[in-house]
Parts: C-alpha cells; sequence; structure tokens
C-alpha cells in the first residue's frame, strides 16, 4: 500500500498514540452521543454488579474503537483483553483466550468481520448464555463437551456494522456508531496531545491541523507529530497557522486535508473516466489499492464532504471535485 502521512491505518510504531490515549470518559473528546449512551448502560450494570450487555462499535477507522473498548473496561473496573478477528484463526484460539476471562471482564476484538466462520458460531453460545461446547475425542468417541464461561463483555469493532452476518450483530445488545469528529473536537485533542508532549501551539494552529485530518483523530495525532517536527526545525518550535499551513502543504495534505491518494483517486476519475461512473475494482487497480481499502478507508470521507458519490452504476465525482482540482466543469 503507497504509504500515507494521512493513512488511518495503525502502525506498530503507533505506540506514542498510545500514551496519548484518554483513559476515562472525562478525558475522551468528542463521539458524545455514544459516551452519553455508554455510560448510562455502565451505571446500571454497576449497580446490578452484573457484566455489560456486548457492545458493537462501527465505524471508519481510526476513530477511537480501540480508545472506547479500554474506557469501557476502565469505567467498569473490570480487565481488558485485546485481539483481533483475523488473530483467532481457529476455535481452540478462542477457548484459549475465553479461559482466561475473569468474571465480568471485556474481551475487545477489533475487526470483527474477519473472524472465521468456525469462530465465529462459537462465539454466538459464549455470548448469549455463557458457555462454550468443545468436541472432545476422535471418530465415533467424538462427543461434547460443555464448558461454562464467566460472564463477560465483548466489544467487537468493525468498519461497517453490514459486514456482520446477522446472528453475530444480533447478539450485540448495545450497538454504537462512531461518527467523524468535528474541527473544534479535533482541535481539542490536538491541543491536549501537544500539551502532553510539552509542545507549545496557538489555537489557529491546533484548528489548521484539525480542518485537514478528515474527521480522524489518529491523522490529527499525526499531523501534528509532524508540524511539530517541522516547528522544531523551520521555526522558533510553536505551531501556529502559518507554519501548520506550510508543514502540511510540504507533506501534499491540501486544504481540504486531501492527500496525495485522494488526489489520485478523484484526478484518475476525471482525466481517464470523464468523472465516472467507474465501477470500484477498476478504480482500486488504478490506484492501486485494495477494494477494501477504498471502500472502507477513502471513499466515506469523500462522500460525507461531497467529493465523490456512489450510484447504481459506479462512483461518480461532484462539480465540487471539479472545483477543487481546478478543471473545468462539463457535467449535467
Ligand atoms: N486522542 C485520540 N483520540 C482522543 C479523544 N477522542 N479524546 C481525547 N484524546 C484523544
Amino acid at each position: 500500500m503507497e504509504e500515507r502521512i494521512i493513512s488511518p491505518i495503525e502502525r506498530e510504531e503507533d505506540t506514542f498514540e498510545k500514551s496519548l490515549r484518554p483513559q476515562f470518559f472525562s478525558e475522551y473528546i468528542g463521539q458524545d452521543k455514544v459516551k452519553n449512551e455508554l455510560g448510562i448502560y455502565i451505571q446500571a450494570a454497576k449497580q446490578r454488579e452484573e457484566s455489560l450487555d456486548h457492545v458493537l462499535l462501527y465505524g471508519p477507522p481510526g476513530l477511537g474503537k480501540t480508545t472506547m473498548a479500554m474506557v469501557i473496561a476502565n469505567e467498569m473496573q473490570v480487565n481488558v483483553r485485546t485481539t483481533s478477528g483475523p488473530a483467532i484463526e481457529k476455535p481452540g484460539d478462542l477457548v484459549a483466550i475465553l479461559n482466561e476471562l475473569d468474571p465480568g471482564d471485556v474481551l475487545f476484538i477489533d475487526e470483527i468481520h474477519r473472524l472465521p466462520k468456525v469462530v465465529e458460531e462459537m462465539l454466538y453460545s459464549a455470548m448469549e448464555d455463557f458457555y462454550i461446547d468443545i468436541m472432545v475425542g476422535q471418530g465415533t468417541s467424538a462427543h461434547p463437551v460443555h464448558f461454562p464461561l464467566p460472564p463477560f463483555t465483548l466489544v467487537g469493532a468493525t468498519t461497517r456494522a453490514g459486514m456482520l452476518s446477522a446472528p453475530l450483530r444480533d447478539r450485540f445488545g448495545i450497538i454504537s456508531h462512531m461518527e467523524y469528529y468535528t474541527e473544534a473536537d479535533l482541535q481539542e485533542i490536538i491541543c491536549r496531545s501537544a500539551a502532553i508532549f510539552s509542545t507549545e501551539i496557538v489555537e489557529e494552529g491546533a484548528l489548521e491541523i484539525a480542518r485537514r485530518s478528515r474527521g480522524t483523530p489518529r491523522i490529527a495525532n499525526r499531523l501534528l507529530k509532524r508540524v511539530r517536527d517541522f516547528a522544531q526545525v523551520e521555526g522558533d518550535g510553536v505551531i501556529n497557522r502559518q507554519l501548520a499551513d506550510r508543514a502540511l502543504l510540504l507533506l501534499q495534505v491540501d486544504h481540504a486535508g486531501l492527500d496525495y491518494v485522494d488526489q489520485k483517486l478523484i484526478k484518475t476519475m476525471i482525466e481517464l473516466y470523464n468523472g465516472g461512473p467507474v465501477g470500484l475494482s477498476t478504480l482500486s487497480v488504478n490506484i492501486g489499492e485494495e477494494q477494501e481499502t477504498v471502500e472502507d478507508m477513502y471513499e466515506p470521507y469523500l462522500i460525507q464532504k461531497g467529493f465523490l458519490k456512489r450510484t447504481q452504476r459506479g462512483r461518480m465525482v461532484t462539480r465540487l471535485s471539479y472545483e477543487h482540482f481546478n478543471y473545468p466543469y462539463v457535467g449535467e
């Protein structure tokens, strides 16, 4: 994949990001609807001394689903065990994980839509009635052994709720949609992160980065890190609006927050396909990305901002795209 400065996919070196993670709702900026709802369910579960119902978090990458899972566990005052759909390859892996849980613990499964089918099916009884049946023995002597589990809370994360099978989705009592952050929320997150880094930033500088972070805290924090380097070497260490603007243009992040790959996607559609319609597979090949990546990471923001639309016949760019990139508009 093309290396994107604003890729919302988490990488190994992002440990710095973990130090920025809020631990409790009181520190978590934005996602007010999700926070308010979960806050009530958590309080109710604690009062009843029960485990919290299973929670499904869905929304584009980089919006804090993992952080939210950690916050849920902290607020419930329980441990959290973190894994991902592709990491649980066989039923035995799931048994090992479930076996280690204490009553009330949170099990966080990222990319839950990528669980192998046999593992997913095993989760049904685990989620619904806190037991699993394990097959023991071979051939004619094979028989299921009933294995009770402590009550636990499964927190699942996925980019699109529609990618989950109905039986799995139905077993989540709480389904929460994570939304893109407002500029004001991102500005606050950037100021908070800058304070943690001991970096001086003026409000307009934070707002400039916020505007160009595609509604995504992970991108905001990554851009902040780059702009801070720039401020240290080229400026006096203080991040103001002008410096942020210069640094971001150098990083090829334009004024709408579109990066190199977004720009390539739109320009390809205009130059090669007269603005569309273009099929997703054709488009993905053209820009050298996986279809799923284009669908989950690039498109949602471009659609939300009105640069792109999905039609029956394929993807089409809008008038806004032509104007943004200074092409003469020849559409309807
Ligand atoms: N850092 C990353 N995301 C955050 C959020 N939602 N609130 C506070 N700090 C953050």
